[in-house]
């Protein structure tokens, strides 16, 4: 079935969170697209109680379409790390979370590296990782689409680099010298439309939004 078009100029960008918000609106903002964020609208947050990324992003587009009749945009996304059989995946955000509610990525990062180590895995061959982001774009009526874009790297320790978010200092894509957290987000996420693949998992999946959904 053909993808569906998103007709007319207005989308929810169905996020709470201050940095999804901004990246998205960087990435539409050549589009003649205006973004209003899930936050902005003073929107419930929905529970994320799936298994996949897909149905999580769902959860979240669903949602704000419903209680905005606009169609909305969800990002879900996590690491994934092979010698932990994908895990944090889906649970990526949840291992950051502190007893009081805060996220501590600082200590996330250092949860994965002792799991790596307590499994074995000491050299780079056995460190690989993906970021995996799904952006899901759904409609009033229920109708949805999906775009995944993926980044394949490896784990490296100590965290190095102090911009980006998340676990981005201790991600070395492939191909690259610098992890994440030593990038600019012009490097990370930077694309135009017709250019060429970004680096970044969520800038992968915005490009192939923009192929199906967008003119
Ligand atoms: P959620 O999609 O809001 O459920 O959370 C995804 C989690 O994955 C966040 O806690 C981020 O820290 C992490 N994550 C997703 N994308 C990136 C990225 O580009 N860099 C670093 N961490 C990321």
């Amino acid at each position: 079935m053909a993808i569906r078009k998103l007709d007319g100029k207005e989308l929810v960008v169905a996020t709470h969170n201050a940095g999804k918000v901004r990246e998205i609106g960087e990435l539409i903002a050549p589009f003649g697209l205006t973004a209003k964020s899930a936050g902005e609208l003073g929107l419930a947050e929905p529970e994320e109680n799936g298994t996949t990324f897909e149905q999580n992003a769902y959860t979240k587009a669903h949602a704000s379409a419903l209680a905005t009749g606009l169609p909305s945009l969800a990002d879900d996304s996590g690491l994934c790390v092979a010698a932990l059989d994908g895990a944090p995946g889906v649970y990526t955000a949840d291992w950051a979370e502190q007893e009081d509610g805060t996220r501590d990525f600082a200590k996330a990062m250092q949860l994965v590296e002792d799991k790596l180590n307590e499994c074995g895995a000491d050299e780079p061959s056995k460190r690989g990782a993906m970021f995996v982001a799904t952006l899901c774009l759904c409609w009033p009526d229920g109708h949805a689409e999906y775009f995944r874009g993926e980044v394949h790297g490896q784990l490296i320790w100590p965290p190095t680099g102090t911009q980006g978010f998340g676990y981005d200092p201790v991600f070395l894509p492939d191909g690259e010298d610098r992890t994440f957290g030593q990038m600019s987000a012009e490097e990370k996420h930077g694309w135009t439309p017709g250019g060429d693949i970004p680096l970044s998992h969520r800038a992968r999946a915005f490009a192939k939004f923009a192929e199906g959904c967008l003119d």
